[in-house]
Parts: C-alpha cells; structure tokens; sequence
C-alpha cells in the first residue's frame, strides 16, 4: 500500500508489471470514462515515450513511471498550465523526500545539476472545445547507477540515487508527488494561475537567464522573462523584440 494522503488523487490505481507506455494505458482508460484521479503506474515500460516522438528509457524497478488522468473543465489552449503544475508538484516531492534542491527547465525538464532526473509529457483528450482528458506521463529516475543509462543520455540524464548517494523509496515519492499534485490542482481550481505561476519561477532554472529557444520555426535567442499567464515563455532578443515560445528545447547559454 502506497500510505496515500488525498482525496480523490491515486484512489484507483492501475498498478502494471510490464506496459508499453503508462500513457497509453491512460488514454484507453480515459476514453472509457475513468473517473479524475486515476493513476496508470508500471514497474517497467517497454516503449515508454517522450516528447518529440522520443523514447524514454523505462527500466525495471529503477524509476517511476506513471500517468494521471484529470478532467478539468477548460479550453485545451489552458492544458500546458497542467504541465506546469505537474513540474513543481515534482520539485516539491523530491524536495520532501531526499532533500535535494531540483530547478525546473521550461516546460517540463526537472534537472538536478544541470541532469535531467524527470520528464513530464502532457497529452489531451478534447470535445469540441473542452478538454474530456488530460493524460500527464511523469516518468522519474529514481534508482538508476550511471551504468544503467544508455549511452547517448549518460552525459545528460542522473537518478535521485546518483545524486543523493543512496537509493530512494519509489512509493514515498509517489505518495508524496500525489499529495502535492493534488494539493497544487485544488489551488490552482480555486484561485487560478497566478499562484502556481510564482511558485514555478522561483524554481525556474532559465528565468532571468540567456537562452536559446529551439523551435520549429528556427532558432530564437535572448533573455527569458518569465511566462505568461498561460504558460508561455516570453523571450526578450537583444534588439528588445518580445517572442513568445509555446513548444521548444530550451538551452542554456550562459
Ligand atoms: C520527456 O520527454 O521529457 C517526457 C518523458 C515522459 C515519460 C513518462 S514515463 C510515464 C509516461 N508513460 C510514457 O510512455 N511516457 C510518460
């Protein structure tokens, strides 16, 4: 048992040895009609996925793989705020439960000394205008050794283990990812964006910073303001033009 501490978060739990992807899983489900608060999670994926149309490297017990499912009432254009939530919902619970300090790479890169240590990929299910589902895939290295990585990612990608020094206990960070996602969702419900939006800056890796936004559209670079309202990075390039960037790898150049 996972010792939960919320109301509606985690109450049915699709536990699974073996899955392709937790997020198909969820999607499945979310089609049937699984109620807000459903969680997929998986000791393992065989075909975990990333954003961009990556993989994401899933193995057996070392890490935490795991979808929600959340039906809020809302136009898809608010659906990246979720992401954002998710993001420090993570922050914090790594926070809790190693006290390591995390930092936030926008949108949803949580790294720990410039490592990549978890990966959010928000998906939707819409109707006409409203969001029906909102699928968000949280896949954390938590027991990884450098070895365990492949080696295209080893020079970017750590475990909580590798940073802490010891191994971490998977069910006390999901216990406590899901109490503070829940915790973070009712806010966010009650008063809006606003206060999440100051709590993510001031785990934000890049605010304040110069970087480099690669987009489909070409190479934007500058110093990132902030976000928007909505969730969206505002880059301010040296000749004081204002972009918006709603979807790109963002690198650090300084
Ligand atoms: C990223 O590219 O940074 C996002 C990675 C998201 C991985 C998680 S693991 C649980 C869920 N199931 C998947 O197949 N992907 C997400």
């Amino acid at each position: 048992s996972l010792g939960l501490k919320t109301d509606f978060l985690g109450r049915q739990i699709h536990y699974e040895e073996s899955v392709e992807s937790t997020q198909k899983i969820a999607h499945r489900l979310a089609a049937d009609g699984a109620p807000e608060g459903t969680i997929i999670v998986a000791d393992e994926q065989t075909m975990g996925r990333g954003r961009l149309g990556r993989r994401w490297h899933s193995p057996k017990f070392s890490g935490i793989w795991l979808s929600v499912i959340l039906r809020p009432d809302l136009p898809p254009p608010k659906a990246p705020q979720l992401t954002l939530i998710a993001a420090v919902a993570v922050v914090q619970a790594i926070e809790d439960v190693t006290g390591l300090v995390p930092q936030i790479k926008w949108p949803n890169d949580i790294l720990i000394g410039q490592k990549k240590v978890t990966g959010i990929l928000t998906e939707l299910q819409a109707e006409s205008d409203r969001i029906n589902a909102i699928i968000i895939g949280i896949g954390m290295n938590v027991n990884q050794k450098a070895a365990d990585f492949p080696e295209e990612i080893i020079e970017t990608a750590t475990s909580l283990a590798i940073e802490a020094g010891h191994d971490v206990s998977r069910a006390a960070l999901i216990q406590s990812m899901l109490y503070r996602l829940e915790k973070l969702y009712k806010t966010y419900l009650d008063k809006g964006f606003y206060p999440i939006k100051l709590l993510w800056e001031s785990y934000a890796i890049s605010i304040g910073k110069k970087i480099t936004a690669r987009t489909l559209s070409g190479d934007f670079s500058g110093t990132a303001l902030g976000i928007t309202e909505d969730g969206v990075l505002m880059i301010e390039e040296s000749d004081g033009s204002l972009r918006y960037v709603y979807s790109a790898d963002i690198q650090l150049d300084e």
